[in-house]
């Protein structure tokens, strides 16, 4: 059972929360699509660990990331015009450049060169990789850029969509690890489709195996098939935030699916999507599909007065939940638990042991991290993600080694 005490340890990220220093501290963060940040143009607002920030482009294509008040007095450097390689304030004209300096300062009148060189400007390096910004907002030597699979495809091959949520962090890493929901919420779903993961459908009971990794761990959620035979479904939990989603079909070419839940505040979420294709590019109509589906999606889940917009209508007519999209029945059974759920309250059975096993993980980490040492999961032997990836397929018997599927 999770206490309040754990609870309260896992989900809060504000206000210098240890779970919040450690995500800040050990770990890259995808902050903005790379689309959204135009050479010269827009700033763009973002809030991470309750914290405002901004991301911008500068004239040479480079990525700044600054926080949002303005060193001077605060003003918000959304604001900012931007051009020359820097920002600058509307407000008394102070010009920052993308690694922190105060390159003018147009309102001192005594000793302008020497005043602007003892101001600090806060900002982060950041990346780019599989059309998202990567920031690290910890501070001292950063972590090495994650080498996932997907950060150094073609665009064409890589296609990444967020959505924010009003919950908490935990609720999405929870929901994406959680395989033993498949086959009852996304049932209506999985009827219309051809592939194993539709034979999901014919167990509803999920035995899991586990595979403890030094990132993270592997769950097999296996599924006894008539004739004897077992569908798995391997998910890999990466810490802090990364689920990553066992393809539909089976073979090397699929379309793959990582889910990552990273903290606005401590009771909202960006849950990105990101799609990508190590072979091939990425199905076109399932990627325009998705650029409409999620902005729908936003104002339908967040609308717990007309019941997540729920349609009973479909409901006398065969769908099993009233949505008409898998993610928002996703969306709607997290957001609704309330921005917080009370996990003290739970009455937790074996289909969740993925969420046990990710909860104790999450826990050893934010307690060691808080006695000054680094836990198990950011130590160098556990940085290589190169060869991640969540595979399914069926096998022999239960007892088969799952751990044998290709990857
Ligand atoms: S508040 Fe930005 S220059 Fe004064
Ligand atoms: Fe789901």
């Amino acid at each position: 059972m999770t206490t309040k005490e754990e609870n309260e340890l896992l989900t809060r990220v504000e206000n210098g929360a240890p779970m919040g220093r450690m995500l800040r501290q050990l770990y890259w963060i995808p902050a903005v699509l790379s689309s959204r940040l135009e050479a010269d143009g827009a700033p763009v607002r973002v809030k991470l660990f309750g914290d405002c920030f901004v991301a911008y482009r500068s004239t040479d294509g480079r990525v700044g990331f600054l926080n949002e008040a303005c060193p001077h007095r605060g003003i918000s450097l959304a604001l900012a015009r931007n051009e020359d390689n820097a920002l600058r304030c509307i407000f008394h004209g102070w010009k920052l450049s993308i690694t922190g300096e105060v390159l003018e300062v147009p309102n001192e009148v005594s000793d302008p060169e020497r005043f602007r060189k003892t101001v600090k400007v806060k900002h982060y390096p950041a990346i780019e990789g599989a059309g998202l910004v990567w920031v690290w907002l910890g501070s001292g030597e950063a972590p090495p850029a994650p080498n996932f699979e997907w950060m150094n495809l073609p665009p064409e091959q890589a296609y990444a969509c967020g959505l924010e949520l009003h919950s908490n962090w935990l609720q999405g890493v929870e929901a994406t690890i959680d395989s033993s929901h498949v086959a009852i919420l996304h049932q209506s779903h999985l009827a219309t489709n051809q592939s194993d993961m539709a034979a999901t459908r014919v167990n509803t009971a999920v035995r899991y195996k586990f595979q403890d990794t030094p990132y993270g761990y592997r769950a097999a959620a296996l599924r006894e098939a008539p004739g004897g035979e077992c569908l798995a479904r391997v998910t890999e939990f990466i810490m802090p935030y990364y689920g990553l989603i066992p393809p539909l079909g089976n073979g090397q070419d699929q379309d793959r699916t990582v889910i990552m839940a990273v903290p606005i505040d401590d009771t909202h979420l960006i849950q990105w999507y990101l799609f990508y294709n190590t072979e091939k590019p990425l199905d076109s109509v399932k990627r325009t599909q998705r650029a409409n589906t999620w902005p729908m999606a936003g104002g339908i889940v967040d609308s717990p007065d007309q019941y997540w917009g729920q349609q009973r209508r479909l409901m006398k007519h065969g769908n099993h939940t009233g949505f008409t999209e898998i993610v928002i029945e996703d969306f709607v059974a997290q957001v609704s638990m309330g921005p917080i759920v009370d996990r003290s309250e739970e009455y937790l059975c074996s289909a969740d042991q993925a969420i046990v096993r990710l909860r104790r993980q999450l826990l050893e980490a934010v307690r060691t991290f808080e006695t000054g040492e680094l836990p198990k999961s950011a130590r160098p032997e556990a940085r290589d993600y190169s060869q991640i990836t969540a595979t399914g397929g069926r096998l022999r018997s239960i007892d088969e080694d799952w751990r044998k599927l290709p990857r």
